[in-house]
């Protein structure tokens, strides 16, 4: 099998984006735009990746580097951007040693089809010649590269700046992407010269160098709307529309119920079990992972997370980092933090915010409470109000509850504390030393009563 190493260029400077930051980092569903081209090639089965760099290129080569982990990703340097052609030549050295198809792509097109780059490839497989690219019919040609054809067949690629009125009437357009023998390419890109309108190395000019060699280039269509680059801020917004869109059709395709699929945000990285609901407004982000049967209410926000089978969450709850087991009960308005681990059958109800915490097989926090580096048993009960002091200034210290606790309302726990089995804890108890299994711990100033105290209080204020 012939081998595949993929090229994307990512070295323009993006200047309509009208930002600080690069172009190709800007954010289409959750990830780097161009961590999208990148993404399909490693897909496609591209034992290597060289992404062409030039532009913030410390800041573009860091952040694709941190979302490829492990994966053969390469960064080349283009500093100056002398066109297309010459950024591809950039990349070569990366690729020394590799023989076999080269396919190039653009770090600014996100929503190229893994259909069409896998038709692209079999294409360029049954076809006999060194190169084949993608073409597609835009509303308007303006701008792009035109295909021009004799007795049927690609003989070269005109830039609109190049070509003639006759040309520029001409609606087969050049995507940018190609997939290109190596052998080939390398021979080729050293002829390219950059005599024409823009003196600019054109990629196009491999074109009419495997047409004039005698070799046919063929052709796979596209749709404009998978080719289409992002330029700006507006063009931002559409192509996260319509990931968005494609998402969401997959998984309700597989069986998950979106009550509202123009507000329901996955990104494309999420997983999400059969029979799982999901109400308007929910994003569910990172490395997230939803179970069967789940459900989610409206306005959760669950980021790198995992939610278990059969749970219910409840509108407004967010997640972060946060693991809850099958059949858990959560929110409204539950914040889980990072370090937030939830066994079977656990209950966090309305603004209860954990961190680092452990809740045992069927435990129930229903209000108000904060537990942060807490581990706590199974089958207990925490009652409102319940406050893990576990800062003193200066370190984070643990709280610890055996299983079957039950700790009263308003309660504080002040940390490094622990609570042994089957303890009971009175309602607005300051909990400082431990509490032995079995006993029952209460710190109350006892209650008084002055009778007809009111009374008295307002025929005082009344003279
Ligand atoms: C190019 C094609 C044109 C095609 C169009 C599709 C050439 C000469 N023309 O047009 O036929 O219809 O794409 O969008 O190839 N880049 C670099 N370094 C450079 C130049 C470009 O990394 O020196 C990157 C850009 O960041 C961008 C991509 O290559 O992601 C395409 O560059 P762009 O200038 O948009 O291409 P055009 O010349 O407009
Ligand atoms: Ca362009």
């Amino acid at each position: 099998m012939k081998k595949l190493s993929a090229i994307v260029l990512c070295a323009g400077k993006g200047t309509r984006m009208k930002s600080e930051k690069a172009k190709v980092l800007h954010p289409v569903l959750g990830q780097p735009l161009a961590y999208h081209p990148l993404q399909r090639a490693f897909e496609l089965g591209a034992e290597l990746a060289v992404a062409v760099v030039g532009h913030q290129a410390d800041d573009v080569e860091r952040e694709l580097a941190a979302r490829f982990p492990g994966k053969p990703l390469r960064f080349a340097r283009q500093t100056q951007q002398l066109g297309t052609a010459h950024a591809v030549r950039a990349a070569e050295a990366e690729l020394q040693g590799f023989s076999g198809d080269v396919l190039i792509l653009y770090g600014d097109v996100p929503l190229l089809r893994r259909e069409t780059l896998a038709a692209l490839l079999a294409a360029h497989r049954s076809a006999p010649g060194p190169l084949t690219l993608v073409a597609f019919r835009p509303a308007n040609p303006k701008g792009y590269g035109r295909l021009v054809r004799s007795e049927g067949k690609v003989v070269r690629i005109v830039e609109e700046k190049d070509a003639t009125a006759e040309q520029k009437a001409l609606t087969e357009c050049n995507a940018g992407i190609y997939l290109a023998d190596s052998a080939f390419l390398w021979e080729a890109l050293r002829g390219i010269k950059n005599e024409n309108a823009q003196g600019e190395f054109y990629l196009t000019d491999l074109v009419s160098a495997a047409a004039g060699a005698g070799a046919q280039v063929a052709v796979v269509e596209a749709s404009a709307e998978e080719v289409a680059g992002v330029n700006d801020r507006r063009e931002l917004a559409l192509a996260t529309k319509v990931l968005q869109a494609r998402v969401n059709e997959a998984h309700m395709l597989a069986g998950v119920t979106l009550l509202d699929p123009a507000t329901t945000w996955i990104d494309e990285s999420v997983e999400v079990g059969p029979d799982t609901e999901i109400g308007p407004n929910v994003s569910l982000l990172g490395a997230t992972r939803i179970g069967a049967g789940v459900r989610i209410g409206q306005g959760c926000v669950v980021t790198d997370s995992v939610i278990g089978d059969g749970s219910q969450v409840k509108p407004y709850s967010v997640f972060e980092q946060a693991i809850a087991g099958a059949r858990n009960q959560i929110g409204p308005f539950s914040r889980l933090r990072p370090g937030t681990e939830l066994a079977e059958d656990v209950h966090l109800g309305n603004f209860v915010e954990t961190k680092k915490a452990r809740l045992g097989k069927g435990s129930k926090a229903n209000h108000l409470s904060y537990l942060g580096d807490a581990s706590i048993g199974a089958g207990c009960n925490i009652g409102a109000g319940t406050i893990t002091c576990n800062y003193d200034g200066v370190n984070k210290l643990p709280t610890t509850l055996g299983d079957g606790v039950f700790i009263g309302s308003d309660t504080q726990l002040v940390a490094p504390v622990s609570v042994g089995e089957g303890a009971y804890v009175g309602a607005g108890t300051t909990v400082t030393g431990d509490v032995p299994k079995g006993a029952l711990a209460i710190s109350r100033a006892p209650q008084k009563n002055i009778e007809g105290w009111v009374a008295k209080r307002k025929a005082k204020a009344k003279k």
